[in-house]
């Protein structure tokens, strides 16, 4: 129902005339034509087009495609010469598309670790030069704070005890050696030190997996870009490593 998936709208009468009272199932194509062509304010727009993203991400979360479209819309809505669009209304929309790319990126990364964390042995080589270009177009595209966003996420969805070891060898390939070298090192480490307190959160021990991140908080101090990063992730690698001394 309307009122349920539009709460907004509730105070938009002339977006529920033109939506008219026999919405009962949600018709994509029609809310983003409307979205686009409504005959009203911006601010009405707007407003559509958020209970539109709320909509998606509660019913159609992994819909790439609706979402896709949704983002498109929004592009034209924002950039149409035809309306004044005052800087507080294209700040609402610039926000409302950043949280929709971070969205479909976190869909989008979380299939590609999925698909090499399934692959077979003998294709990971293939998966890790995948990861390396993946990283390459991250840092293109999103700020550090938004990667860290999308790891998390990609993190929470795919964290399983029998897959750490192999994960923490695919998150290592978002580290670059070139001119991006310590930003993208400091994404891995934090990505690392996210999938070991996940781990350690867990409960559950794996000699194996404290034995590979040992040697992995390790050779970390021992790269270039160590010393670019900031105090804070520094001691929380402290602590892992002294949690895992044992190990070395
Ligand atoms: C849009 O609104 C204006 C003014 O309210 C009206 O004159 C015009 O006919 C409307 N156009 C459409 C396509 O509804
Ligand atoms: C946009 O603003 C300008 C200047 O304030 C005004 O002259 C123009 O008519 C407005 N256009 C529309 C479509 O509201
Ligand atoms: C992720 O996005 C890239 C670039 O748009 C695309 O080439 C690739 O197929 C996508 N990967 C997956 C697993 O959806
Ligand atoms: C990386 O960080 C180090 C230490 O902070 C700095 O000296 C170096 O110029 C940085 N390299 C790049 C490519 O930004």
């Amino acid at each position: 129902m309307i009122g349920e998936s539009l709460p907004l709208l509730l105070l938009l009468p002339s977006i529920i005339a033109a939506l008219g009272t026999q919405v009962i199932c949600y018709d994509h194509k029609r809310m983003l034509t409307l979205i686009e062509r409504l005959n009203g304010t911006v601010d009405e727009q707007l407003s559509l087009a958020a209970s539109t993203w709320g909509k998606l991400r509660a019913d159609y979360p992994r819909d790439v495609a609706k979402i896709d479209e949704l983002d498109e819309t929004m592009q034209r809505v924002m950039c149409n010469k035809d309306k004044n669009i005052t800087l507080s209304q294209q700040l609402q929309g610039h926000l409302m598309r950043e949280h929709i790319r971070e969205h479909l990126e976190t869909i989008n990364t979380t299939a590609l670790f999925r698909q090499a964390l399934e692959a077979p042995e003998h294709e990971l080589g293939k998966w890790q030069l995948a990861i390396g270009r993946h990283s390459q177009r991250f840092h293109c595209l999103f700020k550090p704070e938004q990667l860290q966003q999308i790891i998390g996420s990609v993190l929470k969805r795919l964290y399983s005890l029998q897959e750490s070891n192999k994960l923490a060898a695919l998150l290592y390939q978002l580290y670059l050696t070139d001119s991006r070298a310590n930003e993208s090192f400091r994404l891995m480490v934090y990505s690392e030190l996210l999938l070991y307190e996940r781990y350690k959160s867990g409960g559950q021990k794996s000699t194996h997996f404290d034995n590979y991140m040992a040697k992995m908080w390790q050779s970390l101090q021992l790269e270039e870009p160590y010393t670019s990063l900031d105090q804070g992730l520094k001691q929380r690698l402290v602590d892992a490593i002294i949690d895992l001394l044992g190990y070395l």
